[in-house]
């Protein structure tokens, strides 16, 4: 009895030592996206981004949240007054985003200005909701901050609904219970840039939804062309027949489903991002 105590008490001790709260690198699993990203353990709750690597006016993020948390937000220039604050939940199957301004503590109402998209793999599953979202327009901004460093590091806000989905749940513009919970990280945007950004919009443009049973296994990602068992129909490409069409650097050439253009231009290879999605990228 006492070594089991003794143990549990070990445990603790290090679940104590261990922040909840941690700004790190994490790859998505399922598109191998990576994003420079805040995770509060304790909910379960992650904010991650994705900048260009020579600054631009936009940027990619992700919300991954449990199923049942009423809705994520970020606010772009850390405090919640006068600058672009980014709402989304999963309303069922379907992702929801709005971006909000308030300059007062009070409901933000929506802004135009900021543009927010809606990027695959997005939508719940059993346990699990996730918004990926394309954000252009959303560096600067008149009022409150101003705009993101995209040079260093950064304060952003965050903030999350527990349990109660705006009403009515299906309108991306509904009105939002307050925060039960909120606050501000620091995250360095260098380390948020991608050299390859542009190819990661485009994969997770092409990815499909998050839905109850997903994500999907990933066959591979380290081949150059369709080594994987998929139902491809151009497997044996080996022939002298004159090519088909050819896709564009950065363009689909296979994965389930697909019946596009299979070759890549010159100085490309067709490689998996995963089993949807299979990408020209640079050889
Ligand atoms: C970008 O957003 C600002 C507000 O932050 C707005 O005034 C401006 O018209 C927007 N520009 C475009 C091209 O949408
Ligand atoms: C649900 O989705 C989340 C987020 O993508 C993932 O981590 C989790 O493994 C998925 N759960 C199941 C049962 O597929």
């Amino acid at each position: 009895m006492l070594a089991i105590f003794g143990f549990l008490l070990v445990i603790g001790l290090q679940a104590l030592s261990v922040s909840a709260q941690t700004v790190s690198r994490w790859c998505d699993s399922w598109t191998n996206v990576c994003f420079q990203r805040f995770y509060d353990a304790s909910i379960d709750t992650g904010w991650g981004y994705l900048f260009p690597s020579t600054p631009r006016t936009e940027f990619i993020g992700i919300f991954t949240a449990p199923v049942g948390v009423g809705w994520v937000g970020t606010s772009l220039g850390g405090g919640m007054r006068s600058n672009p604050l980014l709402l989304a939940w999963v309303n069922g199957q379907t992702p929801l985003i709005s971006v909000r301004s308030t300059a007062q503590y009070a409901p933000p109402s929506p802004i135009t200005g900021p543009r927010v998209t809606i990027l695959g793999s997005s939508g719940a599953n059993a346990t699990h909701q996730r918004i990926v979202y394309r954000c252009e327009n959303c560096t600067t901004w008149s009022g409150g901050t101003g705009g993101i460093n995209q040079n260093g590091n950064h304060m952003f806000g965050y903030a999350t609904h527990a349990n109660i989905k705006p009403s009515p749940p299906n309108s991306a513009t509904a009105g939002i219970q307050r925060h039960t919970l909120a606050n501000q990280f620091s995250l360095n945007t260098v380390d948020a840039r991608s050299t390859t950004y542009d190819a990661q919009l485009t994969l997770l443009v092409n990815t499909p939804p998050l839905v109850p049973g997903g994500p999907p296994i990933i066959i591979t990602t380290s081949s150059s062309s369709s080594t994987s068992t998929t139902p491809i129909t151009q497997t044996s490409t080996s022939t002298s027949t004159a090519p088909g069409p050819t896709q564009s650097l950065y363009g689909q050439c296979g994965g389930l489903g697909w019946s596009g253009p299979t070759q890549c231009p010159v100085g490309a290879v067709c490689r998996a991002a995963n089993n949807f999605f299979h990408q020209c990228v640079p050889a």
